[in-house]
């Protein structure tokens, strides 16, 4: 008889996106004449740049013919991609990072879920608190977590570090020795960075336990200070013990094109064994390549005009960013991030919960965000406002909430 991965019965279930929309749906039912404006899913709204557009139309056209017909495509993916990534991501910003240490795939969310497969059960993770759900989620389902306290929201072998006001949002190295530490910066959900010489002080951690870092980097195209590193590579030491994960997605508006990667150096080795040959053996065997369309559309992101027309694409957002951070800050709220980052996290005024604001906000201003708690414990009393609607819609929304 069949029996299931009860692992995934213990998952308590991703309320937080679900609640949202349905909550905005009541709303909507109650006061059809409302104009609800949704600052809430980090999903980008801007139409792909005309210099992909081009690549992917050339790509389909290939298709077409028989002598530029493309079936499967190389596991780790096309090597003018590869080598590509690995000149303009790598090289440029003095990473000796080489193209066969790149694996190609349709985003960073599958690699971010998928990674930890490489590693053994007994592994302990670490992760910051509030988080992107995945780390943990694809954890809980493997079956490395231990059990859930529904009172805490946590569960029991896995370390928690907190992201507060009072470490700038950047967690801080863990009491209790971690295996695998999953880092994310730009941060999703708080917008936060941390400079080079903190990472520097990760990798350092890192390599004298014997963890391995997970580092995602699917933020890093919105990056405008200095001394924040691109890649965790940039950091001294960092091929002996990160993976970096990164995404097309919100550089170039790939959310429903689906193009990402994956590094992982030929020197990180986990007991003598190198890391690089059990992501290739596990990428050929589950997985069958990114479409050569995309690939091209992905090449396309680093061409000179590819660059131009990212880089005002990013802008467009970022100019969002600075009207919520600006315009929530002038109205009295306690805010932070929208610098390195398309999140502005936000904290709730007087001791509201991240629910409460959100349905204050609904109510009284039309605009959905999304609460902080929904993202972990130490997310409480914040609320995530993202920089990903058009320019009209965000002055509109934070104009409300600055009238309230
Ligand atoms: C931190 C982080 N990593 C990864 C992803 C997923 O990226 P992709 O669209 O490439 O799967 C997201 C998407 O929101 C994210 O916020």
């Amino acid at each position: 008889m069949a029996k299931l991965n009860d692992n995934y019965l213990k998952l308590p279930g991703s309320y937080l996106f679900s609640t949202v929309a349905r909550k905005v749906r009541e709303y909507q039912e109650a006061h059809p004449d409302k104009k609800v404006i949704k600052l809430s899913i980090g999903d980008v709204t801007q139409p792909l740049a005309p210099v992909i557009i081009d690549a992917l139309h050339k790509a389909v056209d290939e298709m077409g013919k028989a002598e530029t017909f493309r079936g499967y495509a190389p596991d780790l993916g096309y090597e003018f991609l590869r080598n590509t990534i690995a000149e303009k991501d790598y090289k440029a910003r003095g990473c000796d990072i080489s193209a066969d240490e790149i694996f190609v795939s349709d985003g960073a969310k599958s690699d971010a879920a998928n990674i930890q497969e490489i590693f053994s059960l007994d592994n302990k993770i670490a992760v910051g608190d509030p988080v992107y759900p995945v780390y943990v989620d694809s954890n809980v389902m493997a079956g490395r977590t231990g059990t859930y306290d529904k009172l805490t929201e946590t569960w029991s072998d896995v370390i928690y570090m907190p992201c507060t006001a009072e470490n700038n949002f950047a967690p801080e190295l863990p009491k209790e020795v971690p295996d695998l530490i999953y880092l994310c910066f730009p941060n999703n959900p708080t917008g936060a960075t941390v400079k080079k010489a903190q990472l520097q002080e990760w990798v350092d951690y890192a390599n004298k336990v014997g963890a391995v870092i997970i580092y995602d980097a699917a933020y890093e195209a919105y990056i405008s200070e200095e001394d924040v590193p691109h890649s965790i590579y940039e950091c001294q030491g960092a091929k002996t013990c990160a993976i970096e994960l990164r995404s097309f997605s919100k550089n170039a508006g790939f959310t429903g094109v689906r193009l990402g990667f994956t590094v992982v150096p030929k020197e990180l080795k986990v007991d003598g064994v190198a890391l690089h040959g059990l992501w290739a053996r596990r990428h050929g065997t589950k997985y069958n390549g990114a479409p050569y369309i995309i690939q091209r559309a992905g090449e396309a992101v680093y061409s000179d005009e590819g660059r131009a027309q990212l880089k005002a694409q990013v802008a467009y957002y970022m100019n969002n960013a600075k009207y919520i951070y600006n315009g929530l800050k002038e109205a009295g709220y306690t805010v932070s991030g929208g610098v390195n980052a398309p999140y502005v996290w936000v904290r709730t005024p007087g001791n509201m919960t991240s629910w409460e604001f959100f349905d204050y906000l609904l109510d009284k201003a039309n605009v959905v965000g999304t609460p902080g708690s929904g993202f972990g414990p130490s997310g409480e009393h914040y609320f995530r406002v993202n920089a990903f609607g058009s320019y009209e819609n965000t002055v509109e929304a934070i104009d409300r909430i600055k009238a309230l």
